[in-house]
């Protein structure tokens, strides 16, 4: 079952994802801790938070690959808490990582098929993947020149394009996002947060990790902050921006929009 949520007194979200006390430790350390939160249908939700504060290992939970220790996690009405990370892939939730995992020798376009193949519904036809991966290269505007390189020959910023079309080659419902604009000059982040909005307004709702504010800050609808492992705050950019907790634990001085 799905459930509605009332935002305000106007705005209804359907809630696609939703945590209920997540908690996570590795040893003695708590990485995640009891955290309730949710994204909407149609979301872009920013995660952020000093280093350390638990953010990867919550979108690790999310997408399967760390079993928490308690709570739950629910996903488009099925609880994932204790799927493998293939399940919970085919069910809709995709991710990608903070360091770039590709197959170097392989091409651009090779990179792109095999998430369309495992995302493919006639499991595993060549010839479907491969249109299904040159229409996402197009979608997400990677130069068509460098299609069939391998993508050891690629620039950063053509690597994260990769990402992202193989990460869309599995129909995601949500997509989760580490910090995919690392390393990308300002100009290049502009083009991912296009690319990300794009996304979203194609149906793909987006749960994206990162440090820079002036990006979290414009892209997102809604922003959770995490400190330590415990979600400290959950509200609309100004309202992070205003929080007085938030500036003393992480921004460290008022953002200014
Ligand atoms: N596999 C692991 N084994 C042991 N400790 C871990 C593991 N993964 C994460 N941790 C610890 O859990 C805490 C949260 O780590 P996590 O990587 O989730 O933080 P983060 O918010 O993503 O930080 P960053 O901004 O640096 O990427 C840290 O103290 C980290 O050292
Ligand atoms: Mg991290």
């Amino acid at each position: 079952m799905k459930s509605l949520l009332k935002v305000g007194f106007t705005q209804k979200v359907i809630i696609l994802l939703e945590t209920k006390n997540l908690t996570k430790s590795f040893g003695g350390l708590v990485a995640v801790s009891d955290v309730d939160f949710h994204v909407g249908e149609g979301e872009i939700v920013g995660l952020v938070g000093p280093n350390g504060a638990g953010k990867s290992t919550l979108l690790n939970l999310i997408s399967g690959v760390y079993k928490p220790d308690s709570g739950s996690i629910t996903f488009d009405g099925n609880d994932i808490t204790k799927m493998p990370p293939f399940k919970v892939c085919k069910l809709g939730i995709t991710k990608t990582f903070q360091l770039i995992h590709s197959f170097p020798e392989m091409t651009a376009l090779e990179n792109v098929m095999v998430g369309a193949l495992f995302g493919d519904k006639d499991n595993g036809n060549m010839k479907s993947a491969e249109t299904k991966a040159i229409e996402l290269l197009e979608f997400i505007g990677f130069p068509k020149d460098k299609t069939h390189l391998p993508v050891k020959n690629l620039n950063l910023m053509e690597l994260k394009y990769i990402q992202l079309a193989r990460a869309l080659s599995t129909n995601p419902k949500l997509i989760l996002l580490d910090e995919v604009t690392t390393g990308l000059n300002p100009k290049e982040s502009l083009q991912a947060i296009e690319l990300i909005k794009k996304m979203r307004d194609n149906g793909t709702s987006v749960l994206m990790v990162e440090h820079i504010m002036r990006i979290i800050m414009g892209v997102s609808d809604r922003i959770v902050v995490l400190d330590y492992g415990k979600k400290i705050a959950d509200g609309t950019p100004e309202e992070i921006a205003n929080n007085e907790t938030v500036i003393e634990s992480y921004l460290g001085e008022k953002y200014i929009f």
